[in-house]
């Protein structure tokens, strides 16, 4: 049989009890493939490899290693709760990078979108290459590939994510959540004990804030981003938004605007809300956000974020627009 194929008889993860039967049976099954040897992850802290981490810590614990590269693009508090939660309370060996200014550098004065996409992918393979190089005794590679992955392999994720490990790195794989889809992935990492707000995480793209922070990447407007991104996310999750807006995030075109100040005409950058329902990501459409909450963002914004004097909202459905901006 196909292991690709999710068999007809596979019961639907819809409870925590049938979340801890599949863990209980994943433990057994990674325990068996495994044996003695490590195991490599690349631990992103998005959904699927926060998953499948906890999954194999549970199992191997220490015979995984995580490697969680912050390439500077990741939301505010990111890399700090991927360190909190695996390292500090799960106790997992994991390997943080700071390559920040390896990628800031890489991508200074890089315009095009798909050559940001790129110069972003293979980097990350580089730098978890090297990372991996230097461990012994690596036998297994961990993905956090699940069901929709194999579906779509056309899909998002496989378009714009591509890329495989060097030649040199020749890895066996262990994906243990490549059968389930996103809900039961969901379901298992909430009955793992992982946070609410890395199970029910809103869908990120792979190259983070680059594609948000739009044109050549600047680190004044990419924290700019950063902070204002916080400030939406912190204030949608206290009007209850949070689960009930599919995406939503900031974004900083790379054009200024004259505002004023004291009494001076400023120059300095806009912020763009950007806030979509949508079930697969093919089309969009754009919720209704209550005004007082879109004054208190703004607010916010002005009072909290350098650099920027004007904050607009996107009313774009998908199409004609695209959900991100580039
Ligand atoms: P668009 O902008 O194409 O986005 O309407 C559709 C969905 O895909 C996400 N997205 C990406 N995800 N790598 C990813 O992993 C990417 O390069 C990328 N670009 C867009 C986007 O956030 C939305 O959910």
């Amino acid at each position: 049989m196909d292991s690709n194929v999710r068999p007809e008889s596979m019961e639907r993860i819809t409870t925590p009890e049938l979340a801890k039967a599949f863990i209980d049976e994943q433990v057994k099954e990674i325990r068996e493939q495994v044996g003695n040897d490590r195991v490599l992850l690349a631990l992103s802290g998005g959904v699927d490899s926060s998953v499948v981490a906890a999954l194999l810590i549970k199992a191997i614990g220490t015979q995984l290693t995580c490697v969680h590269v912050n390439h500077g693009l990741l939301r505010k508090g990111e890399p700090e709760q991927v360190i909190e939660v695996f390292k500090n309370q799960m106790g997992a060996d994991l390997i943080y990078v700071d390559a920040v200014d390896r990628f800031l550098d890489l991508l200074k004065d890089v315009k095009d979108p798909e050559t940001k996409r790129k110069i972003i992918g293979k980097e990350f393979i580089e730098v978890f290459a090297e990372e991996a190089r230097k461990l012994e005794g690596v036998k297994y590679l961990a993905q956090g590939t699940i069901y929709p992955d194999i579906l779509e392999s056309h899909g998002i994720k496989a378009h714009h994510n591509v890329g495989g490990l060097p030649e040199d790195l020749k890895f066996e794989l262990c994906e243990p959540v490549k059968l389930l889809y996103k809900d039961e992935v969901r379901m298992v990492g909430k009955e793992l004990g992982l946070p609410d707000n890395m199970v029910y995480r809103q869908p990120f793209p792979g190259p983070g804030l680059g594609v948000r922070c739009v044109g050549a990447i600047t680190r004044d407007r990419l924290e700019a981003v950063r902070e204002s991104d916080a400030i939406l996310r912190e204030e949608f999750a206290n009007a209850g938004l949070a689960g009930q807006v599919w995406q939503y995030f900031t974004v900083i075109p790379d054009v200024t605007s004259t505002g004023i100040k004291d009494g001076k005409r400023t120059d300095d950058w806009m912020v763009i809300i950007r806030a979509v329902n949508s079930v697969d990501a093919t089309s969009a459409t754009v919720p209704e956000i209550p005004y007082e909450l879109l004054f208190k963002i703004r607010e916010r914004i002005f009072a909290e974020v350098n650099g920027v004097n004007r904050v607009l909202y996107d009313l774009s459905t998908k199409p004609l627009a695209t959900i991100e901006f580039e």
